[in-house]
């Protein structure tokens, strides 16, 4: 009997029809997000490639969480297309790249993209090795042993090995959040999606999780972020969107903090600063 096993990424087989053209991991195309009579996001696109840290800017309200949460499905996009790992996940595409992409299943994405919160959503009733061992143990189908192995090595690496054993309760809210980004990176994922995680948090905890978000980036991972940190935007942002009533106002890569041409981004940067 011959078995088919799936392949890693099915993104390879589309970068034949863009001759030395890098290929996104994420590529979105025209999205658009209604809930009820309101559209709140009024066509986006955006393409992120792998490795690459893209930071998502504006005021409240512009459509920043909804585009990260449409990335993970947790919204429904109303329309337009979303491609992530070469799967196909709205609307599917007649011409360019990703033509004809093959539909991807929820789980799928969600094995590929992870997400980080403001709010740390960690299970209060689990330990914080716990809390990495669950999503281990149910998406990835690990053993026990396997899994508590893996969250080991993952508390470690966000330098909280040491607390292995302690409940939310007993860890600040920046060891919160750095034991639920510890929790997405153990899923192995492509693409890290984090949104504002570290506005929730006393400002002496701030530094710490950004410098966990830093260690992260340092690894290659392909991250997208909705932070007001500007600082920290400005060293990993290799490509800024600001975005204002559900639209892109205006891309930039380094450059952009300094040298941003629209008035809007200008005044928004001048008052978060
Ligand atoms: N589930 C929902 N039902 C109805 N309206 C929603 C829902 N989620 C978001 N919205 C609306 O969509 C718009 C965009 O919201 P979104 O949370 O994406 O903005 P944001 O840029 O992340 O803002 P903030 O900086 O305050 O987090 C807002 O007007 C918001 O009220
Ligand atoms: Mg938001």
């Amino acid at each position: 009997m011959t078995t088919v096993t799936e392949p890693e990424s099915v993104a390879a087989p589309f970068a034949a029809s863009g001759v030395g053209r890098r290929v996104p991991i994420v590529s979105i195309e025209g999205l658009r997000k209604s809930f009820g009579s309101v559209e709140v996001l009024s066509g986006i696109d955006l393409d992120v490639h792998p490795g690459e840290h893209v930071v998502l800017l504006g005021p409240s309200g512009s459509g920043k969480s909804t585009v990260l949460r449409s990335i993970n499905l947790l919204e429904r996009p109303s329309a337009g297309s979303l491609v992530v790992d070469g799967r196909e996940h709205a609307t599917p595409r007649s011409s360019g790249l990703f033509a004809g992409a093959p539909r991807g299943t929820a789980l799928q994405l969600r094995r590929t993209v992870g997400m980080v919160f403001q709010q740390f959503n960690l299970f209060g009733h689990l330990s914080a090795l716990d809390n990495i061992v669950l999503p281990l143990r149910s998406v990835r189908r690990m053993s026990r042993r396997d899994a508590e192995e893996r969250a080991a090595v993952e508390l470690r690496r966000v330098g909280l090995i040491a607390r292995a054993g302690h409940y939310p309760n007993q860890l600040s809210g920046g060891q919160q959040q750095r034991v639920a980004i510890a929790r997405a990176l153990a899923l192995d994922p492509q693409v890290m999606l984090f949104d504002e995680p570290t506005s929730a948090l006393d400002p002496e905890l701030v530094g710490e999780v950004l410098r966990t978000m830093r260690l992260v980036a340092e690894t290659g991972m392909t991250m997208i972020v909705v932070t007001h940190e500007i600082g920290f935007a400005r060293e990993v942002g290799d490509l800024n969107v600001f975005l204002e009533h559900g639209k892109v106002v205006e891309t930039g890569g380094r450059e952009f903090y300094d040298e941003c041409r629209s008035q809007r981004a200008r005044d928004f940067l001048q008052a978060v600063r």
